[in-house]
């Protein structure tokens, strides 16, 4: 692996549950250095957002883990983890796109938190779990589902796969590089706090100051997502042009 930190510790396990889990459980044993990625080719047992199950094809996805141990981050800070993960899971499906698809790497977007869409359809998610001591983040399990070369989706998922956008199978394991690459890049950036982390997320907003349908308490509502605050609530413009935070507890994209 072509990196400094995450990956140069590489467990790579035919199958497994959840990466997420064994994971957790190498930090929760103190077994888990810094930067240790965990690549399943099989996974049974997926955990996704919202306590949905995620699934992926055996050898033909990704499901990844990368470990995490940070000395002093804030856990009013934590959403940054959020940002890291998105932003450089776009990256590796953008750099996919660019050399296949004309105008590609503009139809990846980030939609709020951290799903990754090609136009409206999701081509990978984020799940992270971070281990909180005192007022600080320490230990950090950043989850990463990655549609690549499956071409089956099932059609009510409103999923899709770098496959069935470029029309051509893709390497998994220089997918993993990249990955690995741009996730170290981000995280030195929130680690210097360079305002480029925030900025290209805000850029990189899904339907960002375009009018979306989300449901709110559970009523519909229409809104324009402007950008996040510190603590991940997304700032959203209301039909009567006031600006309001909400957070996941309250606020979901409508189902379309
Ligand atoms: C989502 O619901 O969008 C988040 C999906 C996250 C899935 C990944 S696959 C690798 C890692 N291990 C898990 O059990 N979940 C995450």
């Amino acid at each position: 692996m072509r990196t400094r930190i995450i990956g140069q510790r590489f467990i790579e396990l035919p199958s497994v549950d959840s990466t997420n889990k064994y994971a957790a459980d190498l930090l929760a044993a103190g077994e888990a250095v810094h930067g240790t990625v965990i690549l399943a080719h099989e996974q049974t047992q997926g955990r996704g957002q919202r306590g949905r199950t995620w699934l992926s094809a055996p050898g033909l996805d990704i499901a990844t883990s990368v470990v995490l141990s940070l000395a002093e981050w804030p856990v009013a800070d934590q959403f940054a983890l959020s940002k890291v993960a998105a932003l450089a899971v776009h990256d590796v499906v953008a750099d996919a796109m660019r050399y296949h698809v004309d105008g590609g790497t503009g139809r990846v977007r980030i939609k709020w938190p951290n799903d990754i869409l090609v136009d409206r359809k999701k081509v990978a998610g984020i799940l992270i779990q971070n281990e909180v001591v005192g007022g600080s983040v320490k230990g950090v399990v950043i989850g990463i589902g990655l549609n690549v070369n499956n071409s089956d989706l099932d059609a009510g998922l409103n999923a899709t796969s770098l496959r069935i956008e470029i029309g051509l199978p893709q390497d998994r394991m220089a997918l993993l590089e990249l990955l690995c690459q741009r996730l170290e890049h981000w995280l030195d950036a929130m680690l210097r706090q360079d305002p480029a982390l925030d900025d290209r997320y805000r850029e990189l907003l899904w339907s960002r100051e375009r009018f979306a349908h989300f449901e709110l308490d559970g009523a519909p509502m229409e809104g324009r997502p402007l950008d996040v605050d510190r603590s991940g609530r997304l700032l959203v413009e209301t039909a009567d042009g006031r600006v309001e935070a909400f957070g996941l507890d309250r606020l979901r994209f409508a189902e379309r």
